[in-house]
């Protein structure tokens, strides 16, 4: 069991990871800048059938020094401004970044430039102790708040620290129709955060909610 906390728990990506990861039994805190937001999610949750026993609701700040496992999911915008405020409570914990600067315009969705190479670089530099790892960006938080239907998606994560890569990749296994593929290192960051911007705009055009999936023959 692990406690994992949601940083920004209270959008799509994290009320479906938290979903999910409650019915696996790990001990799930989401967290918020407004603790009453969190509880509201947590009743959400919990109204949808997640066991209450493993959710919690907290502030950001609570949140983090809680757990063992931080999974970042923020809009980019929010990035620089919410781990200002946490960097010292994430000290050396593991930190899933999710984060995607995505853009949308007349074209659809697109990928922000950022100074840092990604937003995953940008994270590195602000939290230099965290034991980051870069995942999930393109799977589907529609898919990951279907309960009880398998996700069918591939997870795919990239980070410079093994022992890290291996806890996040066994939670995404986790979930059932979920696999946790590490790719390699955080500067592939940049090319998994990019994906994402790909599968949203196919999803747009084929009117669907497709995933991402590695195949090995
Ligand atoms: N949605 C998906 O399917 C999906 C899949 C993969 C990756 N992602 C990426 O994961 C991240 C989260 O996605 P999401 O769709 O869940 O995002 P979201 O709903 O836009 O934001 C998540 C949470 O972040 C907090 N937040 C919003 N604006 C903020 C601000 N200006 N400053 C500080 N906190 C702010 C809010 O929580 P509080 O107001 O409660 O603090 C919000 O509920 C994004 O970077 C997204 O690109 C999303």
């Amino acid at each position: 069991m692990e406690r994992i906390g949601i940083v920004g728990g209270t959008g799509p990506l994290g009320r479906g990871l938290a979903a999910r990861w409650a019915r696996q039994g790990h001990r799930v805190h989401i967290g918020s800048r407004d603790r009453q937001r969190a509880e509201d999610a947590v009743e959400r949750l919990v109204d949808e059938g997640a066991p209450p026993e493993q959710l919690a609701a907290g502030a950001n700040e609570e949140v983090v020094p809680a757990v063992d496992v931080v999974i970042l999911a923020v809009p980019y915008a929010a990035q620089q401004a919410t781990l200002a405020v946490l960097a010292d409570l994430v000290a050396d914990r593991i930190v899933c970044t999710a984060v995607v600067p995505l853009g949308f315009d007349g074209d659809g969705p697109y990928l922000e430039s950022v100074a840092a190479g990604s937003a995953a670089a940008e994270c590195r530099e602000i939290l230099p102790e965290a034991r980051l790892v870069a995942g999930f960006h393109a799977v589907s938080s529609k898919r990951l708040r279907r309960v009880d239907e398998p996700v069918d998606a591939d997870a795919l994560l990239c980070g410079d620290d093994e022992e890290a890569l291996e806890v996040v990749a066994r939670l995404a296994d986790e979930i059932p129709g979920l696999r946790g593929v590490i790719v390699g290192p955080l500067r592939l960051a940049a090319q998994l955060e990019g994906q994402t911007a790909v599968v949203l705009s196919y999803n747009r055009r084929a009117k669907t909610e497709a995933g991402l999936r590695l195949v090995e023959s």
